[in-house]
């Protein structure tokens, strides 16, 4: 399992239900990597999406504790064990973390590579990710060169787990 997701500087990542950057080449990375593949996201996240539709050509996992919560190509699960039971139809590989901050947080121990979109500015935020460079079992094994779009300059950023948590 991976996650991916676009941060500040300051590891902000949303305010007020929303993204913080209008990133096209970041927009096109994202696509890139989790088309036709399996997508797990919590209940804000997906009310975020446009129409809070499910993202097209994805499996779209949803987490969320309220059992009456359906949405139309969505599977919902309603605990972690129920998410990890779930995956157990899926190659790990083709499995992405999509957000937000609560299930990134709560998951990133268990994703064997993080795929972080890395922001040139800090803002203000309400949402922050977890910081990769202050964990000792994260490393940095690639970033590219500096793209810019809109005036915000950016790297694609991997880091890998040396220590991934299994349930
Ligand atoms: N920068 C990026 O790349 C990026 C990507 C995605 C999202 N975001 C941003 O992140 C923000 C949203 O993040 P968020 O932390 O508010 O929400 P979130 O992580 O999208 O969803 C949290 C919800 O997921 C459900 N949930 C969490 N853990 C669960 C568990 N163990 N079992 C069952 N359900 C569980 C709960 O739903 P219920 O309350 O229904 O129980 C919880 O309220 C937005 O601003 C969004 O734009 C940023």
């Amino acid at each position: 399992m991976k996650l991916i997701v676009a941060a500040a500087k300051n590891w902000a990542i949303g305010y007020n239900g929303g993204l913080l950057f209008d990133l096209p080449d970041d927009m096109a990375f994202f696509k890139n990597n989790t088309l036709n593949k399996v997508v797990v996201m919590g209940r804000n996240t997906l009310l975020s999406f446009p129409g809070e539709k499910p993202l097209k050509n994805r499996t779209n996992i949803v987490l969320t504790t309220n059992k009456d919560f359906k949405v139309d190509g969505c599977t919902i699960v309603h605990s972690f064990k129920e998410l990890f039971e779930e995956l157990q139809k899926y190659d790990d590989e083709d499995v992405f973390v999509i957000g937000g901050g609560k299930i990134y947080n709560d998951l990133y121990p268990y994703c064997s590579e993080a795929l972080i979109t890395k922001v040139d500015a800090i803002v203000n935020a309400d949402t922050f990710l977890h910081n990769f460079d202050e964990d000792e079992d994260w490393y940095l094994s690639y970033a590219s060169e500096i793209h810019e779009n809109n005036g915000l300059k950016f790297t694609f950023n991997t880091y890998k787990n040396n220590n991934i948590k299994h349930l």
